[in-house]
C-alpha cells in the first residue's frame, strides 16, 4: 500500500482585482435574470471567452426540480452553443438572496465540475474559476483543482 495526497494550490483575495470588475458586473446582473422561485437563491456566472467575449447564466428552477439547471452549465452550454470556436478561459461566480450580495462563496456544485472540466478537455486550456464573495474572492487557476479523478472513459 501506498499512501498519496494531493496538494491544491488557490489564491485568496480581500479586494477584487481590477481586471475581474467587468465579469462581477455581468454576473450581478445575471442574478437579476435568476429563475428561482424555489430556493429564492440567485446565482450569477459570467464566462470569459478567448476573444474576450463575456456570456452570462443564471440558475433556471423548475417545478419538477431535477429539471433546473445551475448557473454555470446555463453560462457554459450558451458559450458553447453560440461561440463553439472560442475556449473559456475563466468563469465567475456569485450569488444573491433576499436582495443582497451573498457573503459567502459560490462554489460550483459536482454536476458543473464535470460539465466544466469536459470543457477543458475540449479545448486544451485551463479555465481559471473565481468564487466571488463582497469579503473574499477565491481564484483556481483550473477545474482539475477542483475536481481530481474526474470521470472519464
Ligand atoms: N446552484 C447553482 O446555480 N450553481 C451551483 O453551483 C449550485 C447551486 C443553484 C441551483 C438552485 O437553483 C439553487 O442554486 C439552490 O440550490
Amino acid at each position: 500500500m501506498q499512501l498519496k495526497s494531493l496538494k491544491i494550490d488557490y489564491k485568496v483575495y480581500s479586494v477584487l482585482p481590477k481586471s475581474f470588475e467587468p465579469l462581477l458586473k455581468k454576473a450581478y446582473e445575471m442574478t437579476q435574470t435568476s429563475y428561482s422561485p424555489y430556493s429564492h437563491f440567485s446565482v450569477g456566472a459570467a464566462v470569459l471567452l478567448s476573444d474576450g467575449t463575456i456570456v452570462g447564466g443564471s440558475n433556471q428552477e423548475n417545478m419538477s426540480y431535477p429539471s433546473g439547471l445551475c448557473a454555470e452549465r446555463v453560462a457554459v452550454f450558451s458559450a458553447q452553443a453560440n461561440f463553439p470556436h472560442l475556449s473559456v478561459k475563466s468563469i465567475f461566480l456569485m450569488a444573491v438572496q433576499g436582495g443582497e450580495v451573498v457573503d459567502q462563496i459560490v462554489s460550483p456544485c459536482g454536476a458543473c465540475r464535470q460539465v466544466l472540466i469536459e470543457v477543458e478537455q475540449r479545448y486544451g486550456s485551463d479555465i481559471e474559476v473565481i468564487l466571488y464573495s463582497p469579503s473574499q474572492t477565491i481564484v483556481f487557476s483550473s477545474v482539475k483543482d477542483l475536481l481530481p479523478f474526474m470521470f472519464s472513459f
